[in-house]
């Protein structure tokens, strides 16, 4: 959808807001011989913000207040407003005018003062102060200048409910007081509400959110990246919250998001939500990236003292630390958590206790932090001392302003607002008696132990060979059955990774707005790829497969076996699977820049890739493929390594994707056959095309054609078995044989590229992809061919057998489909 005409937009805004039959703007200062009125407004020079009088009611008695918003964005767009709680009656007179020229004040019809910038209780009495007026700029801030062009009053000093990019929020208290984002009381009264946001007077690292004077959620302590003066939280990767060090005040700000994510804000709710949101200019709506609490679990202390919400499993409920138990249990069993846990067994400190480590945590509020010491020295320190119940060290790995790099945390008595976090957190050591215990124990394990484990390896032992005999039939029965879904209708087994356990059905369905067209990224064989959103905002891009293409049972089960046992930063990430009577998922990270086709072969989008990015994309690539070759524990061929399914990462850092058809060979293993050959025409190697004969050899094959694909920036054309096979051999060869290989380079990059190495990269490329399996080098020499220029290289042998079906040898290729007949061959479409 095209976005609305700003005028639209502008009578838009007027219509909600003033209701006043018109609309004036007075550019983007305000200055002290032109008061602003009710009706007109400061805009911000790149049209993003706006100033003026506004009222958020829309029925009843209206009250009209000042304040900053979005021009462009129709629902919720107030991030700033000025006379919060005293809002005007009657707008018709009121003004917002410089008092003498040394303040702005906003009075109405009778003259009374709403709000003043006060600038001379600042401490500046200079009575020509705010000579320079005031500008809204493009960031949302209004400022005050004086003639000399000295901020004297600034609208991000006086944050209301929202925090912009580039606003600071003090979270430290030396010379000033603190600052907190105020909610408004509800979305019609922007006067002050019950929540707030900010730091804890002694706790600055760590941001909670009020209700009143009560805590009602604590964000989780920080773990590393405590820079000199800054520290950096990440929240999807590309938002980014620091620490700055401001005439000896600490504030918190959080810097730019990613490109594509156009608008970001962090909002206190009125509905005591805190709120990392972005807007979506597609939908035109707000996505909340971030909404904390998330749940009633997650509130601040709700799990009461050593009982902490356990994220991890389907329900997020509360538990009791091992070894504590409920304090009450009826009111436990009736979710009533607030009385917390006791410890089964007291402490009686000394040499009978010992810690218990809990992965993974949100550690508990009000820890003592004890500087620059080791982790044995933070262990000491809560050993030796009676009343400590727990710790927890963590390694920053960056020095923070004293040259400390290590964060030592201890606590004292009861543990508060511990959470068990879904694949982020920290072990939290907790100091639990029954060393002793565990002693008497180990005694006893010494004897069963051995005679255990000897009955569970002779029943493992009986397991395995009855497996053998009963045979791998079975399994692949229950697999099909499982796929298939045919045992029941309601059938539904989902899971995920560490950091996405427990997706649901319902969960892909809601994240892919019910795998509309509109979340569509493309479409192949085996399916469709739709982008979804889960609620935590985290992006995400669902392959949904066919449900009636047969052919990709396997496949599936395969992939998803393969995938999940896979990590490289060369392969795209499998974040889970799921299956649901007939339909089947897998679940990938969302990569905004798509496949390397898309970009490549895109005549405009293709000056994004100058040489030495494709030579980074080329080198990850095979990278990749020797990790599957022979890095990881498996090994694994491809079978369809082509453009389209290498995708590309916001740092254009190649993932290669789609393990659909990959084979698991067995360690010795150097080659199979298949009567199945699945794959794409034109990365297809001669002896796999034609005789289902595969190795690793022929994922190198593939990567020659894309390989040369990359430096020449043309596709290999050929889609049909027959005619021009891969002509971009064929074209390569021959200005190889001439000496011309250099037009062979795609033309836009000519200028970026350097001669030697695109030159040496083709050389490679026709190495691979040479006839004979035996001659193409193996992925980790083509891995030192491209880190070392010096290493000499083997001429290329002419690849015979496609340029001879390229020279017009109808015969050939008709034979070719043939002799091939008997196999199934199915082309593999890309996404
Ligand atoms: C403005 O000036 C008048 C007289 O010059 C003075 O009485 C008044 O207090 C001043 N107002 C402010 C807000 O400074
Ligand atoms: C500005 O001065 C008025 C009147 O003295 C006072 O009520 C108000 O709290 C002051 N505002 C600020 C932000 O200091
Ligand atoms: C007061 O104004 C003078 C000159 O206009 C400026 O140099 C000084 O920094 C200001 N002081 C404060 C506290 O803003
Ligand atoms: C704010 O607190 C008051 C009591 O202090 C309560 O009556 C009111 O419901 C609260 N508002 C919200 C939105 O929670
Ligand atoms: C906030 O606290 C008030 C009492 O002070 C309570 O009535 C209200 O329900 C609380 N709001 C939430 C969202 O918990
Ligand atoms: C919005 O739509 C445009 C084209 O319709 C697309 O290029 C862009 O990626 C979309 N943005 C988001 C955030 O979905
Ligand atoms: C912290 O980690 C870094 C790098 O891993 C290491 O060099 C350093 O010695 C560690 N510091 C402490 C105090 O353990
Ligand atoms: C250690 O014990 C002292 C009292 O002797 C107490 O004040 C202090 O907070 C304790 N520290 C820790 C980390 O347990
Ligand atoms: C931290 O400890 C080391 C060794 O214990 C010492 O050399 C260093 O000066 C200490 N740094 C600070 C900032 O106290």
């Amino acid at each position: 959808m095209d976005p609305p005409p700003i005028h639209t937009i502008i009578c838009l805004v007027c219509w909600s807001f003033w209701l006043f039959p018109f609309c004036a703007s007075s550019g983007s200062r305000l200055l002290p011989d032109k008061p602003l009125s009710a009706g007109s407004t400061i805009t911000s020079d790149d049209g993003t913000f706006a100033l003026g009088f506004f009222s958020p009611s829309s029925s009843g008695t209206k009250h009209y207040y000042v304040g900053i918003w979005y021009k462009n964005i129709p629902k919720d767009n107030v991030v700033w407003v000025a006379n919060r709680a005293m809002p005007i009656a009657d707008p018709s007179s009121a003004t917002l005018a410089f008092t003498n020229g040394s303040n702005l004040a906003l009075s109405d019809t009778n003259g009374q003062l709403l709000w003043m910038t006060n600038i001379s209780a600042a401490g500046n009495s200079s009575s020509e102060a705010t000579g320079g007026g005031a500008t809204l700029d493009n960031n949302g801030n209004f400022i005050l200048r004086s003639s000399q062009g000295i901020i004297l009053w600034q609208s991000f000093d006086y944050p209301t409910d929202t925090l912009l990019p580039g606003m600071n929020l003090r979270i430290t208290h030396k010379t000033h007081a603190l600052q907190r984002l105020v909610s408004w009381r509800n979305t019609q009264d922007p006067s002050p509400g019950n929540f707030s946001y900010g730091a804890h007077p002694d706790e600055f690292l760590r941001r909670f959110s009020w209700n009143g004077s009560t805590p009602y959620w604590r964000s989780p302590a920080w773990n590393n990246y405590l820079l000199v003066g800054r520290y950096v939280e990440s929240v999807k990767s590309t938002i980014h919250f620091t620490l700055n060090t401001i005439d000896d005040e600490v504030y918190i700000s959080f810097g730019l998001p990613e490109p594509s994510v156009s608008l970001v804000l962090l909002k206190m709710d009125y509905s005591g939500k805190m709120k990392l949101r972005t807007w979506n200019s597609n939908m035109s709506k707000w996505t909340d990236l971030r909404s904390e609490p998330k749940q009633e679990c997650n509130k601040f202390g709700y799990c009461g003292p050593f009982g902490y919400c356990d994220n991890t499993q389907p329900i997020v409920t509360c538990k009791c630390i091992d070894g504590f138990e409920p304090n009450n249990k009826q009111d436990w069993t009736a979710h009533r958590f607030s009385q917390g846990c006791h410890r089964m067994e007291a402490l009686r400190c000394g040499q009978q206790d010992g810690f218990l480590n809990l992965p993974s945590m949100k550690v508990p509020h009000e820890s003592l932090h004890v500087k620059n010491i080791s982790l044995d020295e933070c262990i000491a320190e809560c050993t030796s001392n009676c009343s400590c119940t727990a710790y927890a060290f963590a390694n920053t790995s960056t020095k923070d302003i004293n040259g400390d790099e290590t964060r030592c945390l201890l606590w004292n008595g009861d543990l508060i607002d511990t959470e068990k976090l879904i694949g982020q957190g920290q072990n939290l050591y907790i100091r639990v008696h029954g060393l002793s215990d565990k002693k008497r124990k180990s005694t006893v394990l010494k004897i069963t132990l051995p005679i255990v484990s000897t009955l569970l390896i002779i029943i493992w032992v009986c397991l395995v060979w009855i497996c053998y005999l009963g045979g791998k039939q079975r399994n692949k029965n229950i697999w099909k059955k499982l796929m298939s879904g045919t045992s029941s209708t309601s059938f539904e087994l989902c899971d995920g990774n560490l950091k996405y356990p427990s997706i649901s059905f319902k969960e892909i369905v809601l994240a892919t707005n019910n795998f509309s067209n509109s979340n569509k990224l493309g479409h192949g064989g085996f399916g469709s790829v739709y982008k979804g959103m889960l609620e935590d905002g985290t992006e995400i891009a669902v392959k949904r497969l066919s449900k009636g293409s047969g052919q990709g049972v396997p496949e599936f089960r395969n992939e998803v076996i393969l995938i999940a046992k896979l990590q490289h930063k060369n392969l795209v990430r499998l974040l889970g699977f799921c299956i649901h009577g007939d339909e089947k998922l897998l679940i990938y990270e969302y990569l905004p820049n798509r496949s390397l086709d898309a970009m490549l072969f895109d005549a405009t989008r293709k000056s994004m890739l100058n040489w030495p990015t494709r030579f980074e994309i080329i080198k990850g690539v095979a990278r990749g493929l020797l990790y599957l070759h022979q890095d990881s524990r498996l090994k694994i061929i491809h079978r369809d390594l082509k453009a389209s399914n290498i995708l590309l990462d916001a740092e254009i850092s190649p993932k290669i994707s789609d393990f659909g058809i990959a084979r698991i060979f067995g360690g010795d293993q150097q080659q199979e056959n298949t009567n199945r050959v699945v794959g794409t025409y034109g990365y297809m190697s001669p002896e796999y095309a034609l005789n289902g004969v595969f190795s690793v050899k022929s994922d190198v094959y593939s990567f020659g054609v894309l390989l040369l694909e990359i430096v020449s920036g043309s596709k290999t054309s050929s889609v049909h078995l027959k005619a021009d096979f891969p002509s971009i051999i064929a074209s390569a060869w021959s200005l190889w044989k001439d000496g011309n290989i250099k037009d062979f380079v795609d033309s836009s990059i000519v200028e970026s590229c350097s001669p030697d190495e695109t030159i040496r990269c083709i050389h490679i490329g026709l190495l691979c992809v040479q006839d004979s399996p035996n001659v193409r080098p193996l992925v980790s020499s083509i891995m030192s061919f491209l880190e070392n220029g010096d290493i000499s290289l083997p001429p290329p042998k002419e690849s015979v057998y496609f340029s001879e079906n390229n020279n017009g040898n109808d015969g050939a290729a008709e034979n070719t489909v043939n002799s091939a007949n008997n196999m199934s061959i199915t082309v593999v479409e890309g996404r």
